[in-house]
């Protein structure tokens, strides 16, 4: 079985991750090389919140840290966190994501008893983008996908998200455990979703064959 799983390893997914790698930078975006944020100058961490901030305060103001105490704890997070940061032509932030070693915010909102289990996963958070329905939040997702991978250190990931966004995750292989309200967050009940990486890659392959598949039909059509 180890045998067949290396095989795998080798012949499929390694080079389909290297294929991903050519998909996340072709494009308008610029996807800067993932870093934990105690690595990021304090002006990029500045400039993650400040982007946050102006792309939750209508829809999302929960997630805008409203208290030194908030702000103490969202800085912690972020500098023991993985960013991941899209940028336009001119360098202005177009997207941002963070992927959190155990424990997570989630420990802190829903407990540990839920999160232990998935203390080897990353947790996905604050994935957020100016520029919606351009394959910018699939391609930051990806990257952390490879990224996390590319560690030998993670399992998979976590996440908790809302009923409307469980669509996005489960295009790359995530599934809900159920759902859980979280105190300060009216758009609640959330989901708490994970899998493995095998099972991310596995999805992300067949998501990403169909894609690819529609899009070869729709160049060749005219020539049918
Ligand atoms: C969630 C978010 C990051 C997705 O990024 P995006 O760049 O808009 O998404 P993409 O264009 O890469 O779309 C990826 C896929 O998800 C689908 N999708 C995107 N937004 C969706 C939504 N709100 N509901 C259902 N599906 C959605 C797209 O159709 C696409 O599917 P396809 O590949 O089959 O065509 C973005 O919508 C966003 O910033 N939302 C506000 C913040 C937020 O709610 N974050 C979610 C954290 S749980």
């Amino acid at each position: 079985m180890r045998l067949l799983l290396t095989l795998i390893e080798l012949l499929a997914f390694r080079p389909f991750r290297a294929i991903l790698q050519l998909y996340i930078h072709f494009g308008p975006a610029r996807f800067q090389k993932i870093r934990l944020g105690s690595e990021l100058s304090e002006a990029t961490l500045n400039e993650i919140s400040r982007f946050r901030k102006t792309q939750y305060e209508g829809s999302q103001p929960y997630l805008i840290p409203d208290s030194p105490e908030a702000v103490t704890e969202e800085n912690h997070l972020d500098l023991r966190s993985y960013h991941g940061i899209a940028r336009d032509r001119s360098g202005n932030i177009i997207a941002v994501a963070r992927f959190t070693p155990y424990p997570f915010e989630t420990t802190r909102l829903l407990g540990a008893e839920l999160t232990t289990p998935f203390r080897e996963h990353l947790e996905i958070s604050r994935v957020v983008t100016s520029k919606r329905r351009s394959g910018i939040g699939r391609r930051l997702l990806i990257q952390g996908g490879c990224f996390a991978i590319s560690t030998k250190r993670y399992r998979g990931f976590v996440a908790v998200c809302k009923s409307g966004n469980l669509a996005i995750f489960e295009k790359f292989g995530l599934g809900t455990h159920g759902r859980h309200l979280i105190p300060g967050r009216p758009a609640s009940p959330y989901h708490f979703i994970s899998a493995d990486f095998f099972r991310i890659t596995v999805t992300t392959f067949a998501y990403t064959g169909r894609k690819f598949a529609h899009a070869c039909s729709v160049i060749l059509s005219p020539f049918l």
